[in-house]
């Protein structure tokens, strides 16, 4: 497999294509943005951290029966992923409230939710990725009726994995963000799992262990980061 040129650089981290039309490298930086990218910062560790972080998950997921975009891990920092038609709509399942919904619907954060909300969001910065529902992703072409099921139900089953993953490392998942794409017609999980678009508190402590911890200037981020890593039985690499 040779990198070829860089196709896109979003705000975490960069795709390269490569001789193979059908799949793409996957670098993650060290960028670290927040608020739709109002808020940036460069973090020592963190892309090497999310890298191995999203690799160690997608195979849990994998093996849980979610088909995902992931090849392999090539380095410390880069990942071989199958490259997809992204779907343009972020799924998000909340089992406690935090961030966003607490704002809009004045819940005090920490309730719990039982059952799970399930969110649909539009990828789209420059609108702050608004929150949309089912028919404005049909009849604005976003995804089809299938992929929406198929999302939501791939959504709930990761959720089901990785809220008993976490519970055994001592942690809450709290919520998380899932994009998906397509590949000769099949919707697969893309992007990456890591402590950048979910939140994972202390079971006992209710510490914060994500990117809230940028968000909100709590300090000692990437080391959160390796902490949840650690809790979960993984060991990180930097060079
Ligand atoms: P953003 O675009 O939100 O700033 P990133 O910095 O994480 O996000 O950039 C990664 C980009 O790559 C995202 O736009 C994401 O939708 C896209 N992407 C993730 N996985 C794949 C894939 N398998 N094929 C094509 N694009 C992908
Ligand atoms: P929210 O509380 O800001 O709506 O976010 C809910 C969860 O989804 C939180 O873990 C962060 C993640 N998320 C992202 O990572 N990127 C996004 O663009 C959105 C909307 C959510
Ligand atoms: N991931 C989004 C951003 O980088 C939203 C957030 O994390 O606040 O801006």
């Amino acid at each position: 497999m040779e990198k070829r040129e860089e196709l896109y650089a979003g705000k975490a981290k960069s795709v390269y294509a490569t001789d193979n039309p059908d799949l793409l490298v996957m670098h993650f930086r060290n960028d670290t943005s927040a608020f739709d990218g109002k808020k940036r910062e460069q973090l020592e560790r963190k892309g090497a951290v999310n890298n191995q972080f999203n690799a160690f998950i997608m195979e849990k997921l994998q093996a849980a029966g979610i088909a995902t975009h992931m090849e392999k891990q090539l380095s410390a920092d880069e990942s071989l992923v199958k490259r997809l038609d992204m779907i343009p709509v972020e799924c998000v399942v909340r089992n406690i409230a935090a961030g966003s919904i607490c704002r809009r619907l004045g819940i005090p954060e920490g309730t719990e939710l039982n059952p799970p909300t399930y969110e649909l969001f539009l990828k789209n910065d420059a609108l702050g990725d608004p929150m949309i529902n089912e028919s404005h992703a049909l009849s604005f072409g976003w995804a089809t009726q299938e992929q929406l099921e198929t999302m939501q139900k791939l959504t709930f089953r990761a959720n089901e994995v990785l809220r008993q993953l976490f519970l055994d490392g001592g942690m809450l998942l709290v919520d998380f963000k899932l994009e998906f794409g397509v590949f000769h017609g099949e919707v697969l999980l893309a992007d990456e799992f890591s402590p950048d678009g979910c939140r994972l508190w202390d079971r006992q402590t209710r510490e914060k262990l994500d990117k809230d911890r940028f968000r909100q200037d709590l300090g000692n981020v990437v080391e959160s980061y390796e902490e949840v890593g650690r809790r979960l039985g993984m060991t990180f690499s930097y060079a």
